[in-house]
């Protein structure tokens, strides 16, 4: 993944100094643009509250480390299709989490900054969804064929 990392790490820095409420103003955004992904959310906020902040601050950290992006991502991707997450949502979140980045940058939110969070955004739901293809193909709870219990003849009357 070739990100503009400095743009992205300075970014996000700021946004959360500026605000702490960052998560908190990212569910309002979402949930006001697109009420309709609300239900897939328990009541409680606490995971709510720590949903992208941590992710984001994760990805950060291990930007240069493809191998470890690509399994943790895909891993991500693939326990969200048990949360009944579909590859339509992913565009509405990165809507809102660029709204809300944007609403706290203001000034700060150049082109640039905005290019690399798209980039960013646009890499990391790649493999999210990357990951629940996978899932949704293979799923893991299946037992291998050769465990299967071997058919038994059929009974004669
Ligand atoms: C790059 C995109 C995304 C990232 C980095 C991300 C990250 C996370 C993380 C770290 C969690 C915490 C729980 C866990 O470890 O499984 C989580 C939970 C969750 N995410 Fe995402 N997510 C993304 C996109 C989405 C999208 C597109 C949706 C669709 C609306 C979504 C809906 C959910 C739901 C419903 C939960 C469970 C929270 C709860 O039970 O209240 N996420 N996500």
């Amino acid at each position: 993944m070739t990100l503009d990392v400095t743009t992205l790490r300075e970014s996000f820095e700021l946004v959360v100094e500026r605000s702490p409420q960052l998560t908190r103003r990212f569910y309002e955004i979402l949930f006001e643009r697109y009420p309709q992904v609300r239900p897939l959310f328990g009541s409680s906020t606490e995971t709510q509250e720590q949903m992208l902040t941590r992710a984001l601050v994760a990805v950060l950290d291990r930007i240069e480390d493809g191998a470890w992006l690509t399994e943790t991502l895909e891993a991500l991707g693939a326990k969200h299709v048990d949360y009944g997450v579909t590859d339509e949502m992913y565009p509405w979140v990165g809507d809102a989490l660029l709204a809300t980045l944007e609403e706290i940058a203001k000034d700060a939110w150049t082109p640039r900054v905005r290019a690399a969070w798209t980039d960013a955004y646009g890499a990391m739901a790649g493999l999210m969804m990357q990951g629940a293809r996978k899932a949704t193909l293979s799923p893991p709870s299946a037992p291998p064929a050769s465990r299967q219990p071997a058919a038994s003849p059929p009974s004669m009357p």
